[in-house]
């Protein structure tokens, strides 16, 4: 019996892609950069599985020329790269990663915080460029973590774990999110959220409904001494819109990890825009996590290929489509 093959579009920290040699025959991209998408569309077409990440576009022309196609991995909680209904229409199960890397990225969404509302990035420039003279008690003030009202956009595993970091800072905490759920705090209409926080902080995924629910609109209602915290995905807010809100002093900073497009091109508003730290889409970037992303990626990957359910299955209605096919 020949060995499934897989494409694995970039370099993974830790052993899984060795893991996955001992089962299937591993095309893996070595490239620092993405494949371009024909490259990947053609890597993809000889393959039985596919593990991607968020750079890689997984479209509906891709799913046509990729006849063998058994699973498609992603290795990040997120999926809007993939065209999950066409995967679907096809049976192609696609796997993702959440729980891994929930506590990493609160992690980096309060260094965000804390960074944007006491401009830790302009402080430390400062420094480096020998304009510290003296201890000044108008120097580089910001706003107080401690004690404030965090916004959390999006209740979900990510939006749970930065509470919990809140709490610890004393912070009040309100939320907003399409359903209740089930944590002890006070869930608000957006539009409430943002007149009311302090600090507003971003977890929602992107899809049709979330894509610029920041905007020129939702940023006027905001605190004019208010932060604003981005680590979901970029397309979630209206870039050009955020970089006015800084440039006009509507809001008081922001903190991203993600852009609208990235890399953020170098000549985007945004770049200019005062009290901005932005970061390289660095949320889940620990080495354990990351390697727990890899891992299970393979494990998604290889449940695919024996037909099993995958672990993590962002489209489980695809089972009932084969079961349906079966009768
Ligand atoms: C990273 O952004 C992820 O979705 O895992």
């Amino acid at each position: 019996m020949t060995s499934p093959r897989v494409f694995v579009t970039r370099r993974l920290p830790g052993d899984a892609v060795e893991r996955l040699r001992a089962t299937a025959e591993v095309d893996l991209w070595e490239g620092d950069l993405p494949p371009p998408h024909d490259a990947l569309v053609a890597r993809t077409s000889g393959a039985d599985g596919l593990i991607c990440l968020l750079t890689d576009t997984v479209d509906a022309a891709l799913l046509a020329a990729s006849l063998r196609l058994r699973v498609i991995s992603n290795v990040a909680v997120g999926y809007d790269n993939i065209d999950v209904a066409a995967a679907t229409a096809r049976g192609i199960p696609v796997g993702n990663t959440p729980g891994v890397l929930t506590e990493t990225t609160a992690d980096l969404a309060f260094a965000l915080i804390l960074a944007a509302a006491r401009r830790i990035v302009e402080a430390e420039r400062f420094v480096r460029d020998g304009r510290w003279r003296t201890w000044d008690p108008n120097l580089l003030l910001g706003y107080d973590a401690h004690g404030a009202t965090i916004g959390i956009v999006g209740m979900g595993k990510i939006g749970r774990a930065v509470a919990r970091r809140a709490e610890g800072f004393g912070m009040r905490i309100i939320y907003a999110s399409r359903a209740p759920a089930d944590v002890p705090y006070e869930r608000v209409p957006l539009d409430e959220l943002l007149a009311r926080a302090d600090v507003v902080t971003l977890h929602v995924p992107l899809t049709a409904e979330t894509r610029h629910m920041i905007d020129a609109a939702t940023l006027a209602r905001m605190k004019r001494t208010a932060v604003l915290v981005n680590t979901a995905r970029g397309p979630v807010v209206d870039q050009a819109a955020l970089a006015r809100a800084l440039e006009e002093g509507r809001i008081a900073a922001a903190g991203v990890d993600v852009t609208e497009v990235e890399p953020i091109p170098p000549d985007d508003p945004l770049l200019r825009a005062p009290n901005v730290v932005i970061l390289p889409h660095i949320g889940s970037a620990s080495h354990a996590t990351r390697e727990r992303m890899a891992a299970m990626a393979v494990d998604n990957c290889l449940a695919g290929l024996r037909g099993e359910r995958l672990p993590n299955c962002v489209n489980p209605e695809v089972y009932d489509t084969a079961a349906a096919r079966e009768i």
